[in-house]
C-alpha cells in the first residue's frame, strides 16, 4: 500500500519562478509515489488575510496555479481546509492538552512577537491547527519547506501526548523536507522572494515577465567584453532552462565576449515564455471555467470527508464526549 502524503498550501497570492523550481515541481513529482492529499490552508490564511474578496480569489488562484503546474486531481485529493471543519474541532481538543509555554517556543510565534506585531490567538494557535490537519488524516509523510519543520514536530509531540492521555489514537507523522533543489536568484541577485520584491511571476503576462527580466541587475560590461557566467544573475536563471550543450554554448559566448547582457536577457525571456506556455494554456482553461475548479475542490473534500468523519467520531469517543 502507498504511504499517505499530506500537505497544505497557503493561498498567499501570485507564485513566481522561485516557488516553482524551489518547491512546486517536486511536489508535483511526488504525486505518483504517494497516496496524496493536498489542501488549501484557508483557515490558516485567516491569520493574515482579512479581506474576503482577496481570500476568495487567492483560494481559486492557488488551486489553478497548482493544477496548471501539473497537480493531477485524478491522483491527488485536492480540497479546501475549511471543507473539513472538524479540524477546527480537533484544534480545540488539542488546545486543552497543550500548554502555553510549549506553544511559546514556536518560531512562527516568536518571529511575529519580535516584529512587535499584535499577535492574535489564532496565530499563536497556528501550530495546533496544523497538527490537526495532519493528524486527522492519519498522514504518514508531510512534505514541507524547512521553515515548517518545527510545526510537523509539534504535530508529533501533540499526537504522542494525546495518545498517552486517551490511548492510541493518532499515527506519528514523518516530516519530509522539500529541499530547495535550486536556489533561484531574483532579479537583484538575492534569493527570489516576494518579500524582496525581486520576483519573476510564473503566470504573469508577457509584459510583466519582460519587465522583470529586463530589470535583472548586471555589471556594466560592454557586449564585446568577456564575462564570467558564474557571476551573472541572468546566467543563473538560464541554468534552470538550458541543459548540456545549449548551456555550454551560452557559457562559451559569455567567456569569449560578444554577447551583450541585453541579448542574454532576450534569450532568457524566450526560454521562460516557452517553458511556461503549456502551463499557461492549462491555467487559461481553468480560468475560463471556475466552476470546474470549484468542483475539483468539492470532489476532493467529499473523498476525505468520509474518513474524517469516522476519525472525529473515534476521537470524540476517546475523550468521552460521544455519548
Ligand atoms: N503552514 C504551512 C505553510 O505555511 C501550510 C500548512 C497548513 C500545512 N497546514 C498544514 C503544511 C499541514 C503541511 C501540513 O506552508
Amino acid at each position: 500500500m502507498k504511504k499517505r502524503l499530506l500537505s497544505g498550501i497557503q493561498p498567499s497570492g501570485t507564485i513566481h519562478l522561485g516557488n516553482y523550481f524551489g518547491a512546486i515541481k517536486q511536489f508535483v513529482e511526488m504525486q505518483d509515489e504517494y497516496d496524496s492529499f493536498v489542501f488549501i490552508a484557508d483557515f490558516h490564511a485567516l491569520t493574515t488575510i482579512q479581506d474576503k474578496e482577496v481570500l476568495k480569489s487567492n483560494i481559486l488562484d492557488v488551486a489553478m496555479d497548482y493544477l496548471a503546474c501539473g497537480l493531477d486531481p485524478e491522483k491527488v485529493c485536492l480540497f479546501r481546509q475549511s471543507s473539513i471543519p472538524e479540524v477546527a474541532e480537533l484544534t480545540w481538543y488539542f488546545n486543552c492538552i497543550t500548554t502555553m509555554p510549549f506553544l511559546e517556543r514556536a518560531t512562527s510565534y516568536k518571529d511575529a512577537n519580535q516584529k512587535a506585531k499584535d499577535v492574535t490567538v489564532g496565530l499563536f494557535d497556528y501550530p495546533i491547527l496544523m497538527a490537526s490537519d495532519i493528524l486527522i488524516q492519519d498522514a504518514d509523510i508531510v512534505p514541507v519547506g524547512a521553515d515548517q519543520k518545527q510545526h510537523v514536530e509539534y504535530a508529533r509531540d501533540i499526537a504522542q501526548k494525546f495518545n498517552n492521555i486517551y490511548g492510541e489514537t493518532f499515527k506519528l507523522p514523518e516530516v519530509k523536507i522539500i529541499k530547495e533543489v535550486a536556489i533561484v536568484p531574483g532579479i537583484d541577485g538575492r534569493k527570489m522572494s516576494k518579500s524582496y520584491k525581486n520576483t519573476i511571476p510564473l503566470f504573469g503576462t508577457d509584459e510583466e515577465i519582460k519587465k522583470a527580466v529586463m530589470s535583472i541587475v548586471t555589471d556594466s560590461k560592454t557586449p564585446e567584453e568577456s564575462k564570467d557566467p558564474e557571476k551573472c544573475n541572468i546566467f543563473s536563471l538560464h541554468k534552470l532552462f538550458l541543459k548540456g550543450d545549449e548551456l555550454n554554448n551560452l557559457r562559451k559566448r559569455y567567456i569569449d565576449g560578444g554577447l551583450g547582457y541585453k541579448e542574454s536577457k532576450d534569450i532568457l525571456l524566450n526560454e521562460i515564455i516557452n517553458f511556461i506556455s503549456p502551463m499557461r494554456e492549462k491555467r487559461k482553461v481553468y480560468e475560463k471555467d471556475e466552476d470546474r475548479v470549484i468542483k475539483i475542490l468539492e470532489e476532493g473534500a467529499s473523498k476525505v470527508r468520509i474518513e474524517t468523519e469516522k476519525k472525529i467520531n473515534f476521537i470524540r469517543t476517546q475523550i468521552g464526549i460521544n455519548i
